[in-house]
């Protein structure tokens, strides 16, 4: 079975309470119940952590045996190289996802450190971007050239 890790980081343990105009009134831990409805042969592992070293801990603990990683880092995005590296030292693919559209929002969340350490990018779609995420990871393939 396929294992998918999917990180979380600040103040998104507040979805559903935390602006709702901008990331909806639905918590994630409710979503992931959907997630795990949509995809039963994926063994999905959820960590959300408002603290940075533990966010690359985490990332340390399983991206080297998992299948991939969909990781929302909230703000640590704009700021972190920490993270980017931490994203380039393990082998598991990544997909980088942003509740909001980051790009129709403040100049300072238009940059990302982590997008150039992932397979892809995902802005603006709401929660179902965490499922397209798990979806390309779900067949994501390296292919050896
Ligand atoms: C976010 C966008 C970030 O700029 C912000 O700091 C977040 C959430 C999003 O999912 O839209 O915390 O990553």
């Amino acid at each position: 079975m396929k294992q998918i890790l999917i990180i979380n980081g600040p103040n998104l343990n507040l979805l559903g309470k935390r602006e709702p105009t901008i990331y909806g009134n639905r918590s994630f831990v409710d979503y992931l119940k959907t997630i795990e409805e949509l995809f039963p042969d994926v063994q999905l592992r959820y960590f959300q952590s408002n603290h940075e070293g533990e966010l690359i801990d985490k990332i340390h603990e399983l991206g080297f045996d998992v299948d991939g990683i969909v990781i929302n880092a909230g703000a640590y995005t704009h700021t972190s190289i920490a993270i980017a590296d931490a994203l380039s030292a393990v082998t598991a693919p990544a997909v980088e996802v942003h509740i909001s559209n980051v790009h129709a929002r403040e100049s300072f969340r238009h940059h990302s450190y982590l997008s150039a350490k992932c397979k892809g990018v995902i802005v603006g779609l709401g929660l179902t971007g965490y499922e397209l995420a798990v979806r390309y990871l779900m067949s994501y393939k390296v292919i050896e050239l």
